[in-house]
């Protein structure tokens, strides 16, 4: 799928990675001071919100992976590295949806279920990493998307 002939999902994918990442890091910052004067709710909130985001974000890029995946030929060998690539992406999708949960149903889930959510938070870095490795390994390891393969 292309944009004035440019590949969309390489356009995509750096939001879920930001917004993820970044809510990984003030959730982190916010439990720093949860148990102090110093305890900052609107980080926490902010967290929250990036979390939605890079859920909708990945959502998006998924799509638009799975239009671009879908104009390979079915017999190409590069099709079983795809499929990791997207059940790493799959993985990522439901681990950013269960954080959402988590912090929707329980508004304290910081407080009251922390190590639970900052495992599954933990679980969905690597995730994370592993589905932009193994998307880079499609592009610059086998040449997937690039002009003339
Ligand atoms: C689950 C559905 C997904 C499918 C079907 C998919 C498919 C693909 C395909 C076919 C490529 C090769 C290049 C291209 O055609 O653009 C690619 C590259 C890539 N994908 Fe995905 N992808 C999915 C989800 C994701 C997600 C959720 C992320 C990141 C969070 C991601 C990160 C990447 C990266 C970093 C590249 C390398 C891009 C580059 O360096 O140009 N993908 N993906």
């Amino acid at each position: 799928m292309t944009l004035f002939g440019h590949p969309l999902h390489p356009m995509t994918i750096h939001f879920p990675i930001a917004f993820f990442l970044l809510g990984v890091g003030l959730t982190l910052l916010y439990l720093w001071t949860a148990h102090t004067e110093r305890r900052q709710t609107e980080v926490e909130r902010f967290a929250y919100w990036l979390f939605l985001l890079s859920l909708a974000a990945t959502l998006l890029s998924s799509i638009v992976g799975l239009i671009d995946q879908s104009q390979l030929a079915i017999d190409d060998p590069r099709r079983a590295n795809i499929n990791s690539h997207i059940t790493a992406g799959l993985s990522l999708l439901v681990i950013n949806g269960l954080l959402v949960y988590m912090r929707f149903r329980w508004p304290d889930v910081l407080l009251s279920r922390r190590w639970s959510y900052v495992g599954l938070m933990s679980l969905g870095v690597i995730v994370l990493l592993l589905t932009a490795w193994l998307g880079g390994e499609l592009v610059y390891g086998l040449r997937l998307g690039v002009r003339g393969n």
